[in-house]
């Protein structure tokens, strides 16, 4: 079934958390992988599944980091992985293929923001790269692996409402932008999600992208603290502007459509606040048409395959 983007009145909201949304869900036995998991709302994402009885894989780029992190947080395993580089998602993917298990739930939570121009890989635009490209290589790899009746949740943002897919330089070579390719890479998340959706169905395999809402992670790292100030994000003493969610409440709209059997039978959409979001044409709320138009999806999924040399899924 295609699911229309419209809210569907889930009865949670911008404050609910993660434990909220998982109120009464079993996930005993269930094996879910989180990029990112080691931080931010990824790590609030990995401890509310293993709460609920699932365990959680961690793919790291800093282990060390990511052992810290997760130190106390029962049933999760870490392995390496830097999204920036194909060669490593390969490796990580053979890894886990080789173990024969299969994954229940894929949410992949990793990003990076607004960083100074920087190239990967034969050239890419960092951001494009490791948000999107990076993401796509690895649930290619990883497909086999992907259970029927899965899904998979790409974390985007409202920052996609920047930038669509720009056809004519997706790497800016004419001049950079770190808030339009921001932009753009999130634009991908939600395109990412629409497209998969399509090609998983018939496996029952669901896809979703979503909007986690503003919270203070270390994503701003690479924000002066007075872009920060100007922003309004925080005020001269430091302290977080009140539109920040808490770490716990910024999980749950991930944790909601990795879970919720309010989702069963759904997929291809953009979520915010634990809710279906609704299309609009302004404003930093809801979704833009761009970044669910299926036909940008099928050509982003074209552009990926061609870009990063894997397409498991459509051939
Ligand atoms: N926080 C917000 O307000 C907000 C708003 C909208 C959307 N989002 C989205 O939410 C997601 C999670 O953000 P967050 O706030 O939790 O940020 P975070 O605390 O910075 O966590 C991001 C995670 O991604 C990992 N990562 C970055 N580059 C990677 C790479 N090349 N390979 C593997 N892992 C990599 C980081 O690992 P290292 O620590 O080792 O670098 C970290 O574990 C992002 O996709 C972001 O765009 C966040």
């Amino acid at each position: 079934m295609t699911t229309t983007q419209h809210k569907l009145g889930s009865g949670f909201g911008a404050t609910s958390t993660a434990a909220e949304v998982l109120d009464g869900i079993d996930l005993t036995g269930t094996l879910a992988l989180v990029t990112g998991g080691y931080s931010g709302i990824g790590l609030e994402t990995t401890r509310a599944l293993t709460s609920a009885g699932a365990h959680v894989l961690v793919p790291a780029r800093r282990r060390a980091t990511a052992e810290e992190a997760l130190d106390g947080i029962p049933d999760t395993t870490i392995d390496e992985l830097d999204l920036a580089v194909l060669g490593s998602v390969r490796a990580f993917a053979d890894r886990f293929l080789a173990t024969g298990r299969r994954l229940a739930l894929v949410v992949d939570s990793a990003g990076v923001m607004a960083c100074p121009e920087t190239r990967v890989g034969p050239g890419w635009e960092a951001q494009f790269a490791t948000n999107h490209l990076g993401h796509f290589a690895l649930v290619n790899h990883l497909w086999p692996a992907i259970a029927d009746g899965a899904r998979v949740v790409s974390v985007a943002s409202n920052g996609h409402h920047f930038s669509p897919i720009r056809w004519a330089d997706p790497h800016f070579r004419t001049g950079y932008d770190k808030w339009l390719a921001y932009g753009q890479a999130k634009t991908a998340n939600v395109l990412f999600a629409v497209h998969l959706d399509a090609l998983g169905r018939d496996r029952g395999i669901r896809a979703f992208a979503l909007h986690p809402g503003a919270i203070m992670t270390n994503l701003g790292r690479h924000i002066a603290r007075e872009e920060l100030i100007a922003q309004g994000w925080i005020d001269e003493h430091g302290t977080p502007s009140d539109l920040f969610k808490t770490p716990e409440a910024g999980a749950a709209t991930q944790v909601w459509a990795a879970t919720s059997p309010q989702l069963d039978g759904h997929g291809g959409v953009y979520l915010e606040n634990c809710d279906i979001a609704e299309v609009t044409t302004d404003g930093d709320t809801g979704v833009r048409a761009y970044a669910i138009d299926p036909a940008e999806a099928a050509r982003l999924w074209t552009l990926s395959a061609e870009l990063t040399g894997v397409d498991a899924i459509s051939r």
